[in-house]
């Protein structure tokens, strides 16, 4: 774990989130309702735009993130709790949540497809899944960069893969997309999607 990542994450990404994502996030997090994970909680960036949800589980592996997102859960308007955990492996039982938050995140877990597959499993049938990532362009040469980028984009961001095409893996887990919005030339994607478990 990067150490100086946690330490200055909130400071590196104030002007971004200031002129650019408080927007994003604050659309996108108030469809989390009822009882919610967030994987990833990072330092609790979204904790502030929760409006509608009852209670939130925020579920964060790095420890120090976890000390600062505790921190703003007080501020919060809505009761949230900070866990330890990683995706890959959830602490809760099968159909326990009503909505699953991620920001900025599967592009940083490991095993970004065995997370879903978790977060697929611990979503209620029906419930929904809120994501807001970066994804691999599809433009031949400007994906071709990121591929390039992402080594050193991944030593320096704390394990952040430039590259991946998280709304791809999203849609191949089996989640149904009902809302999705691009950003910056396609660069972030804003996804809402339902987690129906059976057919009908
Ligand atoms: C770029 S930060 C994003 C933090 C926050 N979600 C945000 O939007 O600002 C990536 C986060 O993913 C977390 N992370 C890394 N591996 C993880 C895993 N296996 N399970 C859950 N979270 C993980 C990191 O600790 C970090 O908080």
């Amino acid at each position: 774990m990067n150490s100086a990542f946690s330490k200055y994450y909130d400071t590196v990404m104030r002007p971004l989130e200031r002129k650019y994502f408080a927007r994003i996030r604050a659309d996108l997090i108030k469809e989390a309702k009822g009882y919610v994970l967030e994987v990833g909680a990072g330092t609790g960036i979204n904790f502030a735009y929760y409006t509608s949800a009852e209670k939130v589980i925020a579920l964060e592996p790095n420890a120090e993130m976890a000390r600062k997102a505790s921190q703003k859960a007080i501020h919060a308007k809505i009761p949230i709790e900070v866990i330890p955990g990683n995706a890959e492996s959830l602490p809760f039982e099968d159909n326990t949540f009503d909505s699953i938050v991620g920001t900025l995140v599967l592009c940083t877990i490991p095993n970004p497809e065995i997370a879903l597959s978790e977060i697929r499993r611990v979503c209620k049938n029906n419930g929904i899944v809120l994501f807001f990532e970066h994804v691999r362009l599809s433009n031949r040469y400007l994906g071709k960069l990121q591929d390039f980028l992402t080594p050193a984009w991944r030593h320096l961001c704390d394990g952040c893969h430039l590259n991946r095409n998280s709304l791809q893996l999203i849609m191949q887990k089996g989640f149904k997309v009902i809302g999705e919005k691009r950003h910056f030339r396609n660069i972030c994607v804003t996804v809402i999607a339902t987690n129906k478990k059976f057919l009908e």
